[in-house]
């Protein structure tokens, strides 16, 4: 939680039952104690009380992953000290980064030349880069607001009632009215009918799921892209999609390598996807591609030369982990593409 609940009295200290051979005093819950005490209470103070979480193995609420395999968790305890950030220092953690975006570029059917490199980044979920493609989509969108002497200041999205919350979070954050398609009785994905009825010049973009957060089903993404190939038509508008493969981004590839819904409809601008979710790495790993370099506008990268070179940056936060990076290029190494027949 980022607020804290206020608490009683009697929630002040934490018990030690078994670390009372190592400390006396019990310890305050929300000061900082006044004495050090040994890393041994430290330790057990804290493993007896995690003990009351439950089992992450028996955790089916999120589909994140709980289990890797221990050659897996080596890497990722070895690079648990690397900030992801410090690129001039940890260059092949860089390098893994952008083998992974390449790959799930590919994976996504990206249109790339012979020996072009896939645009994308990688992030800490799918939230994250949501966020990034949302603002991506919005700049793209003023910029030729702009140009053609148009308003900017009232874009809209057009979704299901069916996004998950960091579609909500971002319009709210960075102020883009969310139009939603309902949903009715029998029928719980957005309708690309509806959908594209309520596209309007000020539409940044059309976001798609694949793989609703509620029932796991995938929306019509080939349906939408024709629909709206005609509106952009007759109306002379771009609106592009965005595909939220948060869950089906790395089913879709595997299991039905026919359905189009990624880079080979013509609208489709950017996909993002859960590492952490059919990526098969512990929470913390998301990935966004864009379908080429001009569909990400150059003015949200940041060059950064803090260490020694230039470094371009397009996140949101700054210092972060290393080792899902690393974690996600074993799963993709290890595992390759076998589509199951
Ligand atoms: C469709 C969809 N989009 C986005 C998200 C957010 O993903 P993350 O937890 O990777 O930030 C989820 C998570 O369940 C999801 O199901």
């Amino acid at each position: 939680m980022v607020l804290s609940k206020t608490f009683s009295q009697s929630d002040v200290s934490v018990h030690s039952t078994f670390a009372s051979r190592y400390v006396r005093d019990s310890l305050p819950r929300f000061k900082v104690p006044e004495n050090s005490i040994p890393k041994e209470a430290a330790y057990q103070i804290i493993n007896d009380e995690l003990m009351l979480d439950g089992n992450p193995r028996l955790n089916l609420a999120s589909f994140v992953t709980t289990w890797m395999e221990p050659e897996c968790d080596k890497l990722i305890m070895d690079a648990i000290n690397k900030n992801y950030v410090d690129m001039d220092e940890y260059p092949v953690t860089t390098e893994l980064q952008n083998r992974c975006v390449n790959m799930i570029g590919h994976l996504f059917n990206a249109p790339l030349g012979d020996g072009e490199a896939a645009v994308g980044v990688g992030t800490v979920g799918s939230s994250e880069a949501i966020m990034l493609a949302g603002l991506a989509f919005k700049r793209k969108w003023q910029n030729k607001m702009k140009s053609l002497g148009k308003p900017c200041d009232k874009p809209n999205i057009v979704t299901g009632a069916n996004v998950q919350v960091c579609w909500e979070k971002f319009a709210r954050y960075f102020e883009v009215e969310l139009k939603e398609v309902k949903l009715r009785d029998g029928y719980y994905v957005m309708d690309p009918e509806k959908a594209v009825e309520m596209v309007d010049e000020n539409t940044i973009c059309v976001a798609a799921i694949l793989g609703s957060t509620l029932n796991g089903e995938f929306e019509d993404v080939k349906q939408l892209n024709d629909l709206l190939m005609k509106k952009n038509q007759e109306t002379g508008w771009d609106t592009p999609i965005h595909v939220d493969a948060a869950s089906g981004g790395f089913i879709a590839p595997f299991l039905y390598p026919e359905l189009e819904w990624d880079f080979r409809l013509p609208l489709v601008k950017s996909i993002n996807v859960s590492g952490h979710k059919y990526g098969l790495v512990y929470a913390g790993i998301g990935w966004v591609i864009w379908r080429n370099k001009e569909d990400l506008p150059e003015e949200l990268i940041f060059h950064i030369n803090y260490l020694g070179a230039d470094q371009p940056t397009f996140t949101l936060n700054f210092s972060k982990g290393s080792s899902q990076v690393i974690a996600q290029y074993y799963q993709l190494i290890r595992l390759g593409y076998e589509v199951i027949k």
